[in-house]
């Protein structure tokens, strides 16, 4: 029971902020709680899944599965999502980050050559410039000490786009001690947990999906969806291991109702706790 991507509320916020930290050339740090969905969202953001791909084939036979979106003009593939290994250091970061943005900015030079004719030079830097990536997005921030925090302040300060930092609550607090990259914080960002609607409206799309009719204003299901939201908190990772359970346990017993049993059994088969 895997759910694709789902464009949550908490999604849109988090985009707008993306958004905003590479219009306005700010640091924006993000945080929230492990398993409310930080990283997915930011590769989704960025597109990551399809440009992570693009960037190494490059250059083979096959063509590159970006080179018919409109890469150069759509500024969400203008994004470098960057996640510091746990051991770094600020040399490996700097070579790190540095490759994929040049990498990221082939990609869109690449995309562009379906121009007509021959470009002038100026057409040609122009498009460059118009290549590079206007906003670097680094996750697992925590991993970062002070000396890669500082190198990542640096790149940003060469680079002039935007910044966003994720990472667990607690890391703005930590951030604050170093005034050089604080006083450069434009946005501070929470990424929330589902709220009880969303959670709803989710279930009701997974029921749907399972062939099963999910009707909350009817007591078994107000019962099975209360249960479920108590459990997860509104906790995506949870949730999404929850609903494997369950799904898991219907098959065994060939049931086709989700009862507030039935997710109990799926929660004991759960380590909860450690997301
Ligand atoms: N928008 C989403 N749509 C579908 N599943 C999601 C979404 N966000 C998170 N998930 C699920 O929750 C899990 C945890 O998300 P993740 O982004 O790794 O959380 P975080 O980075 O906040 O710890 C993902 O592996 C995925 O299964
Ligand atoms: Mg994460």
């Amino acid at each position: 029971m895997v759910l694709d991507f789902v464009v949550t509320k908490e999604h849109r916020r988090f985009a707008e902020f993306c958004d905003a930290c590479r219009r306005d050339r700010y640091i924006g740090l993000c945080h929230g709680v492990p398993g409310v969905g930080k990283t997915l969202s930011a590769r989704y953001y960025a597109r990551w899944d399809s440009v992570e791909n693009a960037l190494y084939s490059y250059g083979r036979p096959s063509p590159a599965p970006l080179s018919t979106d409109p890469v150069a003009s759509d500024p969400s593939y203008r994004t470098v999502f960057y996640t510091p290994a746990v051991a770094n250091s600020p040399h490996v970061i700097e070579r790190q980050v540095l490759e994929l943005r040049l990498r990221v900015a082939h990609l869109a030079d690449h995309a562009a050559d379906g121009r007509q004719g021959t470009p002038t030079v100026e057409t040609l830097l122009a498009e460059a410039v118009d290549c590079l990536p206007t906003l670097l997005i680094v996750d697992e921030a925590d991993r970062l000490r002070m000396a890669g925090l500082e190198q990542v302040r640096d790149l940003y300060d060469r680079h002039g786009g935007g910044l966003v930092l994720i990472g667990m609550p607690g890391l703005e607090k930590r951030l604050a001690r170093y005034p050089q990259l604080y006083s450069r914080v434009g946005f501070l960002h929470q990424f929330r947990a589902l709220g009880p609607d969303e959670v709803r409206f989710l279930l009701e799309q997974k029921w749907q999906q399972l062939g099963l009719t999910f009707s909350p204003e009817e007591f078994t299901d107000a019962e099975a969806l209360a249960a479920i939201t108590r459990i997860t908190s509104g906790n995506f990772r949870l949730l999404q291991r929850l609903l494997a359970q369950i799904d898991r346990i219907l098959r065994i017993n060939e049931f086709r109702t989700v009862t507030k049993e039935v997710v109990e059994a799926a929660r004991e088969n759960l380590v909860i706790g450690s997301l």
